[in-house]
């Protein structure tokens, strides 16, 4: 089972709707794959049709009140399971905090999900401690990013969280890759930050770009993966190529 935390702490950037879709494109390849929404803004729960659910979710998992299996939600394209988020969530960090094992919680309880072949998990846009569990039960990490001014500042910043986390609390993580997302390759800055990345990043970077596309948007209001509500638009169909990436890189298993 490999366990992939989609994380950047810069706001908006396409890791809700990166890990949703790349989730469903999984799916479709007939991977067993659960989502896991780390994030307090529940929007990968609602994306998928699953409002607030205050009494069991990722919250009450996290703080060893319930078993994963009580909170799994077998939702659509079939294959895909979620384990919701809920406000409560937000609150979590500060009642782990005080807890020796803290950075452990999410970690010890994907250890007890089985039968995956992927776990994806939705990062909050923040290094908090919720982020931080999620590097620690991760082998690796997908990067989202927006081609604009302060991305590569951020990107810095993670990286080197990245790195104390590989040093001090999980030496399996890896970077599996960073991922263009919204790109516009009709805006100059979104171009020129795209080439700065390949300089960077040649191993990296995912050749799948993900282009600015409506429909990605509008999918999360009528409660589906953008894969599912239209199969065939742009995003869509590069959400399909990334999986398609994602698998390859993995190489024969
Ligand atoms: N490729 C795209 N084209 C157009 N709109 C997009 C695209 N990707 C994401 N969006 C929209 O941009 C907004 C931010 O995307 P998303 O929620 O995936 O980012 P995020 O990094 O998860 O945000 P947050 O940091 O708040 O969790 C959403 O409204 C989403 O529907
Ligand atoms: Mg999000």
């Amino acid at each position: 089972m490999r366990i992939v935390a989609v994380a950047n702490q810069k706001g908006g950037v396409g890791k809700t709707t990166t890990a949703v879709n790349l989730a469903a494109g999984l799916v479709q390849t007939g991977k067993r794959v659960l989502l896991v929404d780390l994030d307090p803004q529940a929007n990968a729960s609602t994306g998928l049709g699953q409002v607030g659910n205050t009494a069991s979710s990722i919250y009450h998992v996290l703080l060893g009140e319930l078993p994963l299996c009580a909170v799994l939600h077998a939702v659509s394209p079939a294959g895909l399971f979620l384990a919701p988020s809920s406000p409560d969530l937000a609150g979590a960090e500060v009642e782990i905090y005080p807890r020796a094992d803290r950075e452990q919680h999410l970690k010890r309880a994907l250890a007890e999900a089985s039968g995956f072949d992927y776990v994806l998990i939705d990062c909050p846009p923040a290094l908090n401690m919720l982020t931080i569990n999620a590097l620690v039960a991760a082998n690796r990490v997908l990067i989202p990013m927006q081609c604009e001014y302060y991305a590569l500042e951020g990107l810095t910043q993670l990286l080197n969280t990245v790195r104390r986390v590989r040093a001090q609390l999980n030496p399996h993580l890896e970077v599996d890759g960073l991922l263009r997302t919204m790109f516009d390759n009709r805006n100059r800055l979104s171009s020129e930050v795209g080439q700065e990345l390949e300089r960077h990043f040649p191993d990296k970077l995912y050749q799948t770009v993900i282009p600015r596309n409506i429909r990605l948007a509008e999918a999360p209001s009528f409660g589906r993966a953008a894969l599912e509500y239209d199969p065939s638009c742009a995003g869509s169909l590069a959400y399909q190529g990334l999986a398609k990436e994602f698998l390859q890189r993995e190489g024969p298993k």
